[in-house]
């Protein structure tokens, strides 16, 4: 921080953002820098709900942005896969993903099919629905990955997604039920929830 102020003093950054910052570490940084730190990059999605407990409510109280990343849980949320489809690569065994692990994405399906069933209410796709709940929280942004142009276009198409009140506390409400469990994903998952 003390180098990101002189960076920040000779006028070649604005502002200064972090990352996986719990809030204490947060308000630490920003004690050190002597000046507002303006967001914090960290996992947030219907999945992965910790940033609710503190982050959210701090950003929205304070003027400050919860930069949301892996917001599809890395694709899992878009509906296009299932345990008879999982997830290749890299992404099957990241530790931090509840849903890299196929039997968390078996349960996972009730919320799969409330992605659904939102999106064909509104005419958008199951990611859409997943980016919008994520974007419907205060000092929100999301910064979705993609594959292809069409999800490009079709995530910022999101931002105008509108989602109702009870969608998004069904939404929440369904995530909070699952019991995702198990394994070193679960395990983390239950962790960091
Ligand atoms: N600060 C950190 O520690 C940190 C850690 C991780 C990631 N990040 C950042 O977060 C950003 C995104 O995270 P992420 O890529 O891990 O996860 P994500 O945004 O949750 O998932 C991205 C994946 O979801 C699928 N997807 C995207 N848009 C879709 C759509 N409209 N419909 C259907 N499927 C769609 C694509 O995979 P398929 O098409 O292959 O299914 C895409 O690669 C990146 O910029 C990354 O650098 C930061």
């Amino acid at each position: 921080m003390e180098g990101m102020r002189r960076v920040q003093k000779a006028g070649i950054a604005r502002q200064v953002g972090v990352s996986n910052h719990s809030l204490r570490q947060w308000k630490h940084a920003e004690q050190v820098l002597g000046e507002p730190i303006l967001s914090n990059q960290v996992l947030f999605n219907l999945v992965r709900r910790k940033p609710l407990r503190n982050l959210i409510p701090f950003a929205a109280s304070n003027d400050r942005i919860v930069i949301a990343y892996s917001p599809l849980a890395q694709g899992l949320l878009s509906g296009n896969y299932n345990p008879a489809n999982p997830l290749g690569g890299f992404r099957r065994r990241n530790p931090l993903n509840p849903l890299a692990s196929a039997v968390n994405l078996a349960r996972a399906t009730p919320l799969i099919e409330t992605l659904r069933e939102i999106g064909s209410t509104h005419g958008v796709t199951p990611a859409q629905v997943a980016l919008s709940w994520v974007l419907s929280h205060p000092n929100t942004v999301a910064i979705p990955g993609a594959s292809s142009v069409a999800q490009v276009t079709q995530n910022a198409e999101a931002a105008e997604l509108t989602l109702a009140e009870d969608e998004i506390i069904r939404l929440g409400d369904i995530a909070e039920s699952l019991q995702l469990k198990g394994g070193i994903a679960g395990a983390v998952g239950a962790l960091r929830r």
